[in-house]
């Protein structure tokens, strides 16, 4: 039986996927770590890291800001590959596993293409996908045999700048909404992609991974069921084109992740609308 790890760092505690994964990992020896107070651009932190001697290292940071990244390229990658360099060696030195979350950005989204595991990467809608792609890559040489990358899509959780909150606050402000209909993924409530996370690491199984809430949609479907959701089911929706809602970054149109390695561990998530509906009835809680 593999032996649950108990002594874990923590990277990006806290982030949308690191405040969940704190929660899910309560009562373990936690060194919780994030910016400001430690820059995982700096090899000072693989020394931190291998002081505290860890058995898992999770990394749930990133430089996240994509449309910005375009104009920063040097600043995301010393963040997404040079950072994650320096976890990566930090677990050679204190014979840890790492466990990288990546992203669904890493394949490049052509028309109705459904990715799996095993399926090659190749980054193409920009800078922030194409650190992405490098950062596995980084984690894949360094330490052969002993990390889980795992993929995600479309995250939010509570507190975080997320779709729901812009879709909700546009709603609010404007009245009515314009929606991408021609771009799809996978909606994720990060609170279950945590406790996939914990289930992952305690079967010690290794290899890269595709964990997202099941099921798929547009932007416009996940904005009209939010909407729904929130009590704001009367804004009206219009769907546009993506051609039609210019950006910085054009994100790959059709980069839906399916799960099959969790899947064969008994690891999956519930759909994603069951998902979206415990996230605005937690809201409303509060
Ligand atoms: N959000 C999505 O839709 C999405 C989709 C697919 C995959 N992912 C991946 O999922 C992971 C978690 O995403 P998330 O949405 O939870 O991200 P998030 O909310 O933006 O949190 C990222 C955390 O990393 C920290 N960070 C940034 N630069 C750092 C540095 N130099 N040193 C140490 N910490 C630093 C951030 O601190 P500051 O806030 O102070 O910068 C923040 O606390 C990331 O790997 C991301 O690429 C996200």
């Amino acid at each position: 039986m593999f032996p649950s790890p108990q002594r874990i760092a923590l990277v990006g505690f806290r982030g949308q996927l690191g405040r969940a994964l704190l929660d899910a990992l309560a009562g373990r020896e936690i060194l919780a770590l994030d910016f400001p107070e430690v820059d995982m651009s700096q090899p000072a932190i693989a020394d931190q890291i291998a002081g505290f001697g860890p058995q898992l290292v999770i990394n749930a940071a990133a430089w996240t800001d994509v449309d910005g990244a375009e104009e920063k390229p040097d600043a995301c990658y010393a963040v997404n590959v040079s950072g994650v360099q320096h976890l990566a060696l930090a677990c050679q030195r204190s014979g840890a596993s790492l466990l990288h979350v990546s992203t669904n950005e890493v394949f490049p989204g052509e028309a109705a293409r459904f990715y799996r595991e095993w399926d090659a990467t190749a980054a193409r809608s920009g800078v922030y996908a194409r650190s992405k792609e490098a950062a596995e890559k980084v984690v894949i040489s360094l330490l052969a045999g002993r990390f889980y990358i795992v993929r995600t899509a479309w995250l939010y959780n509570k507190g975080g700048n997320n779709f729901n909150a812009k879709i909700i606050a546009a709603a609010d402000k404007h009245g009515s909404l314009r929606v991408v209909a021609d771009e799809f993924g996978n909606p994720t409530y990060a609170p279950d992609l945590a406790a996939a996370i914990v289930r992952l690491v305690e079967s010690g199984h290794h290899g890269i991974y595709h964990f997202t809430n099941r099921g798929y949609c547009t932007r416009h479907q996940w904005a009209v069921e939010a909407l729904r959701l929130a009590g704001r089911g009367h804004v009206p929706v219009a769907p546009i084109s993506s051609g039609e809602w210019p950006r910085r970054t054009a994100p790959p149109p059709h980069a839906i992740l399916l799960n099959t390695a969790g899947a064969a561990l008994g690891i999956t998530l519930r759909p994603w609308q069951e998902a979206l509906a415990e996230y605005f009835e937690t809201m409303s809680d509060e």
